[in-house]
């Protein structure tokens, strides 16, 4: 029972198979799904269990983490705004608050990014690891090995019952994304690895690992804000998909490395992290203005989908996708305006007055815009889910500490229906 506020609330059923009567107890508005388990028709039935496909309508956990009202368009870290979050704080405040509950103080902050600095030095099982991929593989792929890679330097990794050695698994993890992300991009542009700069923010120190041509390299701090406040805004997002998987192999009592890269998979898919990918190719493959109407058509024939529409929480404007649009204008000041953004722009008008959308609570999401300022910044469409990772990777590892100390979790283990054959008789082969 998730604790909470105790009530007197309760929910009744009636089972009109048997006329048994229910009570069950609702607890922040919901009801244990094993309370069904209690209707039966035969007295040595399993009991009934609730059907609810891609758990559109079950919660899986009680969080402190991460607050979101999708039909107001709010978004909370540990009941900080995400706009405020994004204005007056760096994205190592935001990880230490993720992580430990609260902003860090001036002193913690300055701990925390010299203990972050001290875990950016990597194995060569991660160079080696990363040989063995041709350039032209996708990052993401590249990424999930690099992170398996990187847990191979960390056997007490799997001491996952052990609350301190969580903890600085949780903060190596974060402090090693951006380096294994920037190995990824160096070795698809075939140029050697950058040594991690602790002199640097964390932003600063990421965009040196991929884009310093030589030593005298700086990082120009209107693009240094701008990757700061995007990993910000990718910092957690509750249950969604990858967060999800995070938790189910975690609940194995898997290494978090190994629970990181499959979380990594799930945000590759174009459903997910992967939107923002796809986006871009989208607006490039509409090409123009004048395209649009056509490709509306498409979309309301549901023979395409608008990439970086919609969301299964929020049935509002996602809080994430209007602070871009600050960022998307920084950004274009200083490296021109993306010629896709008119594309964008003209999509989300139409669209935003399109009753097809609007009866379907269709509105951008943060992977609408964030792909054209990755690309005025200089990424390509196939590393944008990588930056994405880097930002999610304090949430994962939050979200994994939480679940790992919470009394009320076991191993993830969904039923199922079965609707298929039953006692079926094996033929020899010669007689199929
Ligand atoms: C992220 O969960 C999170 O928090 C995720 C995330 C995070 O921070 O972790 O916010 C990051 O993943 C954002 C979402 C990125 N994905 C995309 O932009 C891909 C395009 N969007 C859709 O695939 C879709 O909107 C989802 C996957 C995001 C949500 O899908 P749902 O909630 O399962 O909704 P649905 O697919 O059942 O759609 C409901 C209706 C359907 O029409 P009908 O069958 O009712 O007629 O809306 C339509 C859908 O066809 N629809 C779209 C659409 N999204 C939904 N139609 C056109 N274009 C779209 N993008």
């Amino acid at each position: 029972m998730p604790q909470d506020t105790p009530s007197n609330d309760t929910l009744h059923v009636r089972d009109s198979r048997t006329g048994q009567e229910l009570a069950l107890p609702i607890t922040n508005d919901t009801v244990p799904a094993m309370g069904l388990r209690q209707l039966k028709v035969q007295d040595d039935d399993f009991g009934m269990l609730s059907y609810d496909p891609a758990f559109k309508n079950t919660v899986s956990c009680t969080s402190r983490i991460t607050f979101i009202d999708g039909g107001r368009g709010i978004l909370e870290y540990r009941g900080y705004p995400i706009e405020q979050l994004a204005e007056r704080a760096s994205f190592e405040e935001v990880i230490w608050c993720l992580l430990e509950g609260d902003l860090p103080s001036r002193g913690q902050l300055d701990e925390f990014h010299a203990e972050l600095s001290g875990y950016q030095a990597i194995s060569d099982t991660v160079a080696k690891t990363l040989a063995g991929f041709p350039r032209d593989a996708h990052p993401m792929s590249m990424l999930m090995a690099l992170v398996v890679a990187a847990g191979a330097q960390e056997p007490d990794a799997r001491n996952v019952r052990d609350p301190a050695e969580r903890r600085a698994q949780a903060k190596k993890l974060v402090a090693r994304m951006p380096v294994l992300a920037a190995h990824v991009w160096r070795h698809r542009k075939g140029l050697a690895p950058v040594t991690p700069d602790p002199s640097l923010s964390y932003a600063g120190n990421f965009l040196r690992m991929v884009f310093a041509e030589s030593d005298d390299y700086t990082v120009d701090p209107v693009l240094e804000k701008a990757m700061d406040v995007l990993f910000t805004l990718h910092g957690d997002h509750e249950q969604n998909c990858s967060t999800s998987t995070m938790r189910v192999v975690g609940s194995a009592e898997a290494s978090p490395y190994n629970a990181a890269a499959a979380s990594i998979a799930a945000l590759s898919g174009p459903l997910h992290g992967g939107a923002n990918e796809a986006v871009l190719k989208l607006l490039a493959s509409i090409g123009s203005v004048e395209a649009i109407p056509a490709f509306m058509e498409k979309v309301r024939n549901r023979e395409a989908k608008l990439m970086g529409f919609g969301h299964r929480v929020y049935k509002s404007y996602d809080p994430r996708a209007r602070i871009l649009g600050q960022i998307a204008h920084d950004v274009f000041e200083l490296t021109g305006r993306n010629p896709l953004l008119d594309i964008a722009v003209e999509l989300e008008r139409i669209a935003l007055a399109e009753d097809y959308f609007k009866s379907r609570n269709l509105y951008p999401n943060v992977d609408f815009y964030s792909g054209l300022i990755y690309q005025s910044m200089g990424f390509e469409p196939e590393y944008f889910t990588v930056l994405f990772a880097i930002g999610r990777m304090p949430g994962w590892v939050s979200q994994w500490d939480e679940l790992m100390g919470d009394s009320e979790q076991k191993i993830a283990r969904p039923r199922q229906v079965y609707l298929g054959e039953r006692q079926r008789t094996v033929a020899p082969v010669d007689e199929r």
